[in-house]
């Protein structure tokens, strides 16, 4: 069972929580996924000559990375330097992230034989507890940290095709060929994630986002049928840290019901679905949420005009959506990721316009 963390900051101004609670924040929280990494120089320049993994299992350098845009461009959250891979590295399965490409498995994890060998994580990892107490430490206290992991299916999807994948082509035939067994990896997938998570929280984040990127890709009845009991039992276990659970994917307008089914507090949306619309389909489903997003990642090249009055429209959906019952608050984000040649300057003024509209 997990409790709250004695290492959890006690944090009363942080404009994150209070949006998360419902209650008015001293400014829009913002923060985007993916801002740190390869948009920033001085991400580049550490992390010359050391590879991805091995930099997520060096605290110092967890640290540091997380750190490096919450001060270069004033964001109300940082979000843990880690990967989705990362537990399962710690529990010894053979994985590598390629530059450019992605997570690549030794081995894919195709039969029944194979799921009963994937290696399953016991502890929470080390490393990454020793990084957020370092992160912790260099933190405002109107600034939160989010902790994450990713959601089985989007691991699954990994292990399955091997790697990176445009369709998921043997993950689905896997679940329908053999629905036996893609449930019982999935049930090996749960307590590695959980794992990785209670690690998290013991060393006190403030809030848990759940990534299950990839979900886009399956119909609802994929969806229902062979992921969502999963999910939801990772938000059920860690709901006794008493801290905000966030649930996003990409390409999930037609999933937001199901995904707020999972049991989070906040629901991450995508640029493709106006907020107020999305807010009305997670409340039919599972009463009123926070919303999280959702600015095109690809706006931010296209100038501060242009992001201005994205800005703008976006917040009076959350507005909206706000007044009519239908959500209790938001969290300005992008839709998904930080691209990586974006400039970081443009980055920083994003957070501005969101900051100065208020
Ligand atoms: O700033 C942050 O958002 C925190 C760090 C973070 C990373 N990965 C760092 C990273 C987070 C939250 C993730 C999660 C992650 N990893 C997801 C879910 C989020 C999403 O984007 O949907 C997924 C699907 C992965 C798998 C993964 N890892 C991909 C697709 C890639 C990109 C491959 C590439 O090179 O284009 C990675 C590698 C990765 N993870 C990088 C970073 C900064 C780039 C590697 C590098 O800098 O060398």
């Amino acid at each position: 069972m997990i409790t709250p963390s004695p290492a959890r900051r006690r944090l009363t101004r942080a404009p994150f929580l209070d949006a998360v609670a419902g209650r008015t924040p001293t400014r829009t929280p913002v923060w985007f996924m993916r801002q740190a990494g390869r948009s920033l120089p001085e991400y580049r320049e550490i992390r010359a000559g050391v590879g991805m993994l091995e930099s997520c299992f060096r605290p110092d350098l967890l640290t540091e990375i997380t750190l490096q845009p919450v001060r270069r461009h004033d964001v109300d959250a940082a979000i843990l330097f880690s990967d989705i891979v990362v537990p399962l590295k710690a529990a010894g399965v053979g994985v590598d992230i390629v530059p450019g490409r992605g997570p690549v498995m030794d081995h894919p994890v195709r039969t029944r034989a194979d799921v009963d060998a994937l290696p399953v994580l016991e502890e929470p990892v080390a490393e990454v507890g020793e990084g957020i107490s370092g992160i912790l430490d260099g933190l405002r206290d109107d600034q939160v940290l989010i902790g994450f992991a990713g959601a089985p299916f989007t691991l699954a999807s990994y292990l399955v095709e091997g790697g990176p994948s445009k369709n998921h082509r043997h993950t689905k035939a896997l679940m329908h060929t053999e629905p036996e067994t893609w449930h019982a990896l999935m049930e090996r997938l749960v307590p590695t994630v959980t794992a990785f998570l209670s690690g998290q929280i013991a060393a006190g984040v403030d809030a848990v986002q759940l990534f299950d990127s990839w979900a886009g890709y399956l119909s609802e009845y994929d969806y229902r049928e062979h992921v969502l009991p999963y999910s939801r039992r990772i938000f059920e276990a860690v709901a006794g840290a008493e801290i905000p659970r966030i649930h996003f994917g990409v390409t999930t307008g037609e999933l937001l019901a199901d995904m707020a089914q999972a049991g989070p507090e906040v629901v991450g949306v995508d640029w493709r679905v106006p907020l107020d619309r999305a807010a009305e389909r997670i409340f039919r489903a599972a009463g009123p949420k926070v919303l999280q997003g959702n600015l095109d990642p690809a706006l931010l090249f296209a100038g501060p005009d242009v992001v201005r009055a994205e800005v703008e429209r976006i917040r009076a959906a959350a507005r909206r959506a706000v007044d009519e019952g239908y959500a209790t608050g938001h969290i300005f984000n992008l839709g998904h990721g930080v691209l990586p040649e974006t400039p970081a300057e443009a980055v920083t003024e994003a957070v501005r316009i969101v900051h100065e509209t208020d």
